[in-house]
């Protein structure tokens, strides 16, 4: 829990992003399994506040669903024309005075498209807020390329904060200072709300801007101050795709680095990509060219990859994936995928199974040390142990209309080329002939051949393709064939 819990955040999303170029709003443009606003939401709730509201403009309807869907306790205010952050900020408060209780405390704003923004330098700002006894505290960064942010503007003498400055509306000298406004800022709840009154529009934008609160406070002898973010990359935001790519490297940096510093190998850091809920144990392994999405887990000494895309799929102990496509499939301690597997959702091995070269499963639970080794498609299906299953066999599975279970039993030997015909059990200790089309039950125990009977028609070749190789190669054949008798 925070020391300092603020009253309330709140987050801008009203913008329009247009230079995503997209028909998706901007806020919902995802990096490392989460949407812009989803890592500002999630950082955001790292200080525990009492409320979290996000004021949504356009496309709000897509922009409110998505947050009730991610976190069920956040609240949206609706600003109808995006008049500026002043304004949105306005809205915000707004909508949270509808409580019973004022607000009371600090209220800390956020932009909804810095995703990279932590938890722990949120609790920064809060703490050299609390600890200045500021009624406002913006959190700068020092940036290399300072174009189009507003501009901290410091006393020469004390180095007091004294205003920020718009790009737009900087003077030659201001615009070449580097220390800028990141957008985040603590303050104040009940001075927040009166200098938010205050707030003119006779700027160049034509906007309620929220950093002229600042001087509103210097003015009426508040105190103002500044947090310099350890970072400056930390407080980037996202306007165009470049930008989202730029932050999805930085964030996949830092997910990886935290991952390895655990003890995770992660051979090839630049062709791996992990979302930011994917979790490992110490000593799993990652090869080049893997993607790992969603509630996937590495159990110690797990090996994925190379080139594999796993997604919402746990890996057990010391099981070996490769060249492997998974979604939603539970890969038991031992097991070994791939090269060239894809399990589709509900796959589940057991211990020491396997699903190699070429497979295709889903919805199919197969048993500790079954093998199905090659070539084979396995759908809705129940394996038992030891089993193995012939190469290029498949599970029909699907008539058409309704899909249909096969059920197989423990030490069964399937023949290679087997059609499986659901609804179909075959039981323990059963063998198949290959080639076999099964559609009956087979009991425990038997061999089950399904497949015409061979017959060899001798001479047919001579009599109906004469004088070609094939009857000059069997001419051949029978005289040497005569000749050592
Ligand atoms: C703003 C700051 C600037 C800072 C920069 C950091 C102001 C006046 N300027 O500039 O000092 O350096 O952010 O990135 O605050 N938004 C709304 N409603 C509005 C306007 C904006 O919700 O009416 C939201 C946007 O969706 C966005 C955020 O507020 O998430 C910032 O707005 P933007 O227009 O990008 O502000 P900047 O001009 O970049
Ligand atoms: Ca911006």
């Amino acid at each position: 829990m925070s020391a300092n819990r603020p009253a309330a955040v709140v987050v801008l999303a009203a913008g329009e992003g247009t230079r995503m170029k997209s028909t998706t709003p901007k806020v919902l443009h995802a990096l490392c399994g989460r949407s812009l606003v989803g890592h500002v939401v999630a950082a955001s709730r790292e200080l525990s506040p009492e409320h979290l509201v996000v004021v949504v403009g356009h496309a709000r309807e897509q922009v409110s669903a998505h947050l009730a869907e991610i976190d069920a306790e956040v609240r949206t205010a609706v600003q109808h024309e995006q008049n500026g952050t002043g304004h949105a900020v306005r809205m915000g408060l707004e909508e949270l005075s509808d409580s019973a209780v004022a607000l009371d405390g600090t209220v800390i704003v956020v932009c909804g498209d810095t995703p990279l923004l932590t938890g722990e330098t949120l609790q920064r700002l809060a703490a050299a807020h609390a600890d200045d006894g500021n009624a406002v505290t913006v959190l700068s960064a020092e940036v290399p390329d300072a174009t189009g942010y507003g501009r901290i503007v410091r006393d020469d003498a004390t180095g007091a904060v004294t205003a920020i400055v718009e790009h737009k509306d900087a003077t030659a000298t201001q615009r070449a200072i580097r220390e800028i406004n990141s957008g985040v800022f603590a303050f104040d709840a009940q001075l927040l709300t009166d200098a938010l009154g205050k707030v003119r529009t006779d700027n160049s934008q034509g906007e309620e801007y929220l950093t002229d609160v600042l001087g509103i406070l210097r003015e009426a002898g508040h105190r103002v101050g500044a947090c310099v973010a350890a970072d400056h990359r930390e407080i980037v935001g996202i306007n165009n795709r470049v930008q989202l790519a730029e932050a999805n490297r930085l964030l996949n940096d830092r997910l990886l680095e935290r991952a390895m510093l655990s003890g995770v190998t992660v051979v090839d850091p630049a062709t791996t990509w992990v979302d930011v809920t994917v979790t490992f144990e110490p000593d799993s392994l990652v090869h080049p060219g893997t993607q790992l999405l969603g509630a996937t887990h590495l159990a110690t000494r797990a090996e994925v990859g190379p080139n594999s895309r796993l997604t919402d799929t746990a890996v057990g102990q010391g099981a070996v994936v490769a060249f492997t496509v998974a979604e939603g499939a539970e890969i038991g301690p031992g097991a070994s995928v791939g090269p060239y597997a894809y399990l589709r959702p509900g796959s589940r091995l057991g211990a020491k199974a396997k699903a190699g070269t070429y497979v295709e499963m889903k919805n199919a639970t197969i048993g500790e040390g079954t093998k199905v080794p090659h070539l084979s498609y396995v759908g809705d299906a129940t394996i038992g142990e030891h089993t193995n299953i012939g190469a290029a066999s498949v599970f029909v599975n699907y008539d058409g209309v309704n899909k249909h279970h096969t059920t197989i039993g423990s030490h069964c030997r399937t023949g290679a080329d087997n059609m499986l015909v659901a609804p179909v059990t075959i039981g323990d200790g059963a063998y198949t002939a290959a080639g076999s089309v099964i559609t009956k039950d087979v009991p425990p125990g038997s061999l089950a051949v399904a497949r015409g009977q061979q017959r060899n028609i001798e001479g047919w070749v001579a009599r109906k393709r004469p004088g070609s190789a094939a009857a000059r190669a069997a001419e051949a054949a029978r005289r040497e064939d005569e000749g050592q008798q």
